[in-house]
C-alpha cells in the first residue's frame, strides 16, 4: 500500500494530474477490471488524460512455453509470453505499469537503464519493498531518453526464468535514416521447469583456467571468452547442488533464442534490396556475452545503450549482458544470410537469425565465418555523437575503487572484498563529478551497471566531451576501466555486476547521495 502511495506522489509532483488519489486508484482499478486484454489498454482507457500516458498491464505469473524447439517447460513471464510484452513509447510520454503478482513469492520490475526516479527503480530491499504474491504495484514514469531499453525483474534468479522484455523510445522529432528496423533480445535459456533456478548442470567455479583465453583469436578486447561451452568441452561443469547458505552458480544453458525462439525456428529478418535495416540488439541473458557477426554484410553501431555514437564499422559486435547496441545494415547483398553469436574461438554457433533477402529463393542460409582477422568495435573507438553539455575536462569531485574477484575456488564473487549486503557504500553530493575505477582482479568478465544514471566511458583515445555514454561496461579480466558520472538524480542506487549467478553472489553495492 504504502508504495502505491508513493506511487501516486510521483505522478503529482512530475506529472500535475489533478485528479485525487481517490479517483487515482479508482479509475486504475476499473480500468484494470474492464480489460480483457491484459496490455495496451491505455490508450482507451486513458484518453480523457491530457497527458500521453499509455499504460501496460503485466501479469507476472509461471506458464508453459515453446521455444520452438526442445522440450515445452514453466518458464516465469510478463503476460504468458517470453520475452514480456514490448513497451514502445514516444519520449516524453508518461509510461504507467501495472504489474500484478501471480508468483510463488516476491517480485518487481527494473527499467533498465533509465533514470527514472529512485522510488520507481524496482530494486526489493533498496528501493520498494517486493511486491508479494497477490499484489499489485504500480510504476510511473517519464520515458527518456529515447533509445533502446530492457525491462527485467530484480528479485532473486527470476531474470533467469524468464521475466524480461524489451522497452524502446522513439524520439519525438524522428529523422529516419533507416528503411525497416528489428528489435532482438538475445537470450540464454535453461529449458526446464523454472528456467535457471531448475536442478541442472551448472559451472564450478573458475580456478587457474584463464590462461588459455589469451592464446585465441587475436581480435583485440578478447579477454573473457571462457564459456560454458568451453568448461564443457573441458569435461567441466558437472557440479548441481550448492550448499545451504551458498548461491547458484551459472547454469550450463539448453539453448539460446531470440525473443523467445530457438534457431531454426526464429522468423527469418525480411530485407529489400536496397535498405537501410536498423536492429535493435539487446541482451537480456543472465549469464551470456555474445560475439555477434552478419554474414555478408559488416554492422554499422549507431548507439549504445541508448545513445547515440558516431557511427562505427564492425564486423563483430561484442554485447554484455545488460549491454544494447542499435547497429545498421546496408541491405545490397541479396542472398540468404545468417546472424549469429559465437563465443570466439570456439566455433560452434550459439545463436542464429535469419536474414532474407526478398525474391531470394529461400536455401540454406550462409554463416558467418568468424575466424578470418575481423573488426571488433571496442568501447575505445566509440565516440558519443552529441557532444556532452558538462564543461571539459573537469576533475571528479569523489573517486571510487571499485576491486572486482572471486571465482577462485569460492562461490562468491566480491566487490573491494565484500559480498552483499555486506558493502561499502559509494556516497555522494548531488552535483558532484563522480569517478568510478574498476580493476578486475579476476578471471571473468564483469558487465558493471550503474542504475538511475548513464555514466561517461573514459578515453584517453578521445576528448572528454566525446566519451561515450552508457549504463553497463564490461570490465575484463585483469583489466581497469575508469567511469564517471554527473550525480543527477537522487537516492539509493544499486550497483552491481550484470551476470546475474555474479550479483547474487555478493557482486553489487549501491550508490547514496548524502542528503
Ligand atoms: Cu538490469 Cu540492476 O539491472
Ligand atoms: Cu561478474
Amino acid at each position: 500500500m504504502m508504495f502505491q502511495r508513493d506511487a501516486y506522489f510521483v505522478v503529482q509532483r512530475n506529472y500535475e494530474m489533478t485528479i485525487t488519489r481517490r479517483t487515482f486508484l479508482k479509475t486504475t482499478l476499473n480500468a484494470a477490471l474492464a480489460a480483457a486484454i491484459p496490455v495496451f489498454s491505455s490508450r482507451h482507457a486513458f484518453a480523457r488524460s491530457e497527458r500521453a500516458v499509455r499504460e501496460f498491464r503485466f501479469t507476472a505469473r509461471p506458464q508453459q512455453v515453446s521455444l520452438g524447439k526442445g522440450p515445452d517447460f514453466y518458464a516465469w513471464t510478463y503476460n504468458g509470453q517470453v520475452p514480456g510484452p514490448e513497451i514502445r513509447v514516444k519520449e516524453g510520454e508518461i509510461i504507467r505499469v501495472i504489474l500484478e503478482n501471480r508468483l510463488p513469492e516476491g517480485t518487481s520490475i527494473h527499467w533498465h537503464g533509465l533514470p527514472v526516479p529512485n522510488a520507481m527503480d524496482g530494486v526489493p530491499g533498496v528501493t520498494q519493498e517486493p511486491v508479494k504474491p497477490g499484489e499489485t504495484f504500480i510504476y510511473e514514469f517519464e520515458a527518456r531518453p529515447a533509445g533502446t531499453f530492457i525491462y527485467h525483474s530484480h528479485s532473486g534468479y527470476q531474470l533467469d526464468q524468464g521475466l524480461y522484455g524489451p522497452l524502446i523510445i522513439d524520439p519525438i522529432s524522428e529523422s529516419r535514416g533507416y528503411d525497416r528496423e528489428y528489435a532482438l533480445m538475445l537470450e540464454d535459456w535453461v529449458m526446464k521447469d523454472g528456467g535457471g533456478v531448475a536442478a541442472t548442470r551448472r559451472r564450478p567455479p573458475m580456478g587457474m583456467m584463464g590462461g588459455m583465453m589469451e592464446a585465441r583469436g587475436g581480435m583485440g578486447m578478447m579477454g573473457g571468452l571462457m564459456g560454458r561451452r568451453g568448461m564443457g568441452m573441458m569435461g567441466r561443469g558437472s557440479r548441481s547442488a550448492p550448499g545451504e547458505n551458498e548461491p547458484l552458480l551459472e547454469p550450463l544453458y539448453d539453448a539460446y533464442a531470440v525473443n523467445g525462439r530457438v534457431y531454426p525456428e526464429v522468423p527469418p529478418l525480411m530485407v529489400t534490396k536496397g535498405d537501410r535495416v536498423k536492429l535493435r540488439l539487446m541482451n537480456p541473458s543472465s549469464a551470456t556475452i555474445y560475439h555477434l557477426r552478419l554474414a555478408g554484410h559488416p554492422l554499422t553501431i549507431t548507439n549504445a545503450d541508448g545513445n547515440p555514437v558516431k557511427p562505427l564499422v564492425t564486423d563483430v559486435l561484442r554485447i554484455g549482458m545488460g549491454e544494447r547496441y542499435d547497429v545498421e545494415f546496408a541491405a545490397d547483398n541479396p542472398g540468404n544470410w545468417l546472424l549469429a553469436a559465437q563465443e570466439l574461438g570456439f566455433g560452434e554457433s550459439m545463436l542464429q537469425v535469419p536474414v532474407h533477402y526478398r525474391g531470394v529463393s529461400p536455401q540454406r542460409p550462409v554463416e558467418p565465418d568468424f575466424r578470418r582477422g575481423l573488426r571488433m568495435a571496442s568501447y575505445r573507438e566509440l565516440e558519443a555523437l552529441i557532444p556532452s553539455d558538462e564543461p571539459a575536462p573537469r576533475s571528479a569531485d569523489r573517486f571510487y575503487t571499485q576491486t572486482l574477484s572471486g571465482g577462485m575456488h569460492s562461490p562468491f564473487w566480491t566487490i573491494n572484498g565484500r559480498v552483499y549486503p555486506d558493502l561499502e557504500l559509494m556516497v555522494v553530493q548531488k552535483g558532484e563529478l563522480v569517478r568510478i575505477g574498476y580493476t578486475n582482479h579476476s578471471m571473468m568478465p564483469h558487465p558493471m551497471h550503474l542504475h538511475g544514471h548513464f555514466f561517461r566511458v573514459i578515453n584517453p583515445r578521445v576528448p572528454p566531451y566525446r566519451w561515450i555514454l552508457k549504463d553497463t561496461i564490461v570490465v575484463d579480466p585483469m583489466q581497469q576501466v575508469e567511469i564517471e558520472f554527473v550525480a543527477n538524480n537522487p537516492g539509493r542506487w544499486f550497483h552491481h555486476c550484470h551476470n546475474l549467478y555474479h550479483m547474487e553472489a555478493g557482486m553489487a553495492n549501491l550508490v547514496v547521495y548524502r542528503s
